[in-house]
């Protein structure tokens, strides 16, 4: 019986099948003991009309072998698919992204010249925020999109990015946020990220506001070790990361899951340069490096980028980086230096085995039924109210006056606001409105409501007035479920 691990390859589309080809072929000639299933994802797919973006068998496969290896895969335009990156992501929960930035010698940036050396880990979380894609026109001229932060989403992430500092022997660990403005959803994920770094007292763990890091990151990377980060901020400071350590070409990306973990490049399909042998396949090999970590394939890896940093040492290169004095590889002819250089060691930072061997994760049993993620209720819950989003062009004091007279005795109307400025009881004649006010409509303090008062609330109202949406004003014991309005 062989006893190789079995993994899902889907090449991808664009330079996808050219990289993958070139990254195989290293991991063959450093007999990695994998035995790869091909399986059908991307671009031919959406083609054929499946709108997942892959086949039956193919996802059959890989929630059977639990890791995926996978090419860029390119996002029909304006057929209203959704991205098989993304879907994947979701799907089988690889609730955190591990974006490993690292310099390499050969590759010249800023900081390469000054000699500062770059070595930073991203943990994206890669579920929630704004990647749930939930948007709505409120009217024809406000889309909204909704913001998802979650408590047991929020702690997987944590603990991951603990777990692997931990291992890792990381110094420090910094949960970058904007919970001064979006307190109660970036709050929730530095709330939780305090919460977990109580278990592990040995790292140091700090915050930063995003704006700032971005700064440091740009001025001072080497300040910094491990990062945690929310999903669309996260996306952002990743591509930062990959220019300081020399771009898309060098940045390496894992999904992890509790089940499922899928291994890609950061870059897409390239397809300006797909098809003609010139894309560089460093990026997927590291995150190739990255997957044989994970399943415990620690001195491969390690023996593979170290032949990978002598070649770069030696400014073997692809066109898109390196000396131009050098003539550039093609992507196979540079995968065939790589595995002709198999056992030598760079000059500069030789990567040991134990060092490296810190991704290894346990797979969890397959579930039998949907995981439902919920923490202990310890608060009573009441409803204050509800937000009441609505379409008009008429003045706040109109509007204002209307509501008042509409809403009965057991409410009050306590704000109006538009795009979150508050433009009733008080408000300033230079805030310019849009044809969408939200109405904070809350019970009198002698009174109790449940929901169905302020459904049927709306129902009253919208004999008047074009109700858009409503949305719950929920208290939990002391603390307030929803935010106050600019200037209330
Ligand atoms: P891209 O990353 O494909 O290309 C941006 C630029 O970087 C291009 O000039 C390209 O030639 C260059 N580049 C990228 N990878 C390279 C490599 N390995 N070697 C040399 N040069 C490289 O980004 P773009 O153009 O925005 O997206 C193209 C397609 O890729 C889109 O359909 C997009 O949806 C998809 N995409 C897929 C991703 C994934 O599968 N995870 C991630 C990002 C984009």
């Amino acid at each position: 019986m062989s006893n190789k691990i079995s993994i899902a390859v889907a090449p991808g589309d664009g330079i996808g099948p050219e990289i993958m080809k070139a990254v195989l072929k290293i991991f063959d000639a450093a007999q990695v003991p994998l035995e790869y299933v091909f399986v059908e994802m991307g671009k031919s797919l959406f083609d054929k009309g499946l709108s997942t973006g892959m086949t039956p068998e193919a996802k059959q496969q890989v929630e059977t072998l639990g890791v995926l290896f996978k090419g860029p895969m390119e996002t029909p335009k304006g057929k209203g698919v959704k991205s098989i990156n993304v879907t994947a992501r979701k799907v089988w929960n690889t609730y955190a992204n591990n974006r490993a930035f690292k310099s390499l010698p050969g590759v010249e940036t800023v900081f390469s010249k000054a000699g500062i050396p770059i070595d930073l880990t991203i943990v994206r979380e890669n579920i929630e925020d704004t990647y749930g894609g939930i948007e709505h026109l409120l009217t024809h001229d406000v889309a909204l999109c909704r913001r998802f932060i979650t408590r047991p989403g929020s702690l997987q992430v944590h603990r991951y990015a603990f777990e692997m500092a931990r291992k890792k022997g990381s110094r420090r660990i910094t949960c970058a946020h904007k919970s001064n403005i979006m307190k109660l959803t970036d709050g929730l994920f530095l709330e939780t990220f305090y919460e977990v770094a109580k278990e592990y007292p040995e790292i140091q763990s700090d915050d930063i506001i995003i704006d700032d890091l971005a700064m440091k990151l740009v001025s001072r990377p080497q300040q910094f070790d491990v990062l945690v980060i929310p999903n669309l901020q996260g996306d952002i400071i990743s591509d930062l990361c990959a220019g300081l350590v020399g771009g898309l070409g060098f940045a390496p990306s894992a999904n992890i899951g509790d089940h499922i973990s899928i291994f890609e490049a950061v870059h897409g399909t390239a397809p300006d340069i797909a098809g003609q042998d010139k894309a560089n396949p460093t990026a997927l090999l590291l995150s190739g490096l990255i997957m044989l970590r994970h399943l415990g394939f620690a001195a491969a890896a390690a023996r593979i980028e170290n032949s990978l940093r002598y070649t770069l040492e030696q400014g073997v290169r692809t066109g898109d980086f390196g000396d131009p004095a050098q003539t550039p590889l093609g992507t196979q002819a540079f995968a065939d230096v790589v595995i002709a250089n198999l056992g030598k060691v760079p000059g500069t930072q030789p990567v040991s085995e134990q060092a490296t061997s810190f991704h290894v994760q346990e797979r969890l049993p397959r579930p039998e039924k949907v995981k439902v993620m919920c923490s202990p209720k310890t608060e009573v819950e009441t409803i204050n109210g509800a937000d009441f989003f609505l379409e008009s062009t008429a003045q706040p004091s109109e509007l204002g006056a209307l509501l008042t007279a509409s809403i009965g005795d057991r409410f009050r109307l306590t704000t109006i606001s538009n795009r979150g400025t508050q433009v009733w009881p008080e408000g300033s004649i230079f805030t310019e409105c849009v044809n969408q006010y939200r109405a904070r409509i809350e019970r009198q303090p002698d009174q109790t409501v449940s929901a169905q008062d302020m459904l049927d609330l709306a129902r009253a109202l919208s004999d008047n007035i074009k109700i858009c949406s409503v949305e719950m004003l929920m208290q939990f014991g002391d603390k307030k479920g929803y935010s106050l309005a600019q200037g209330q």
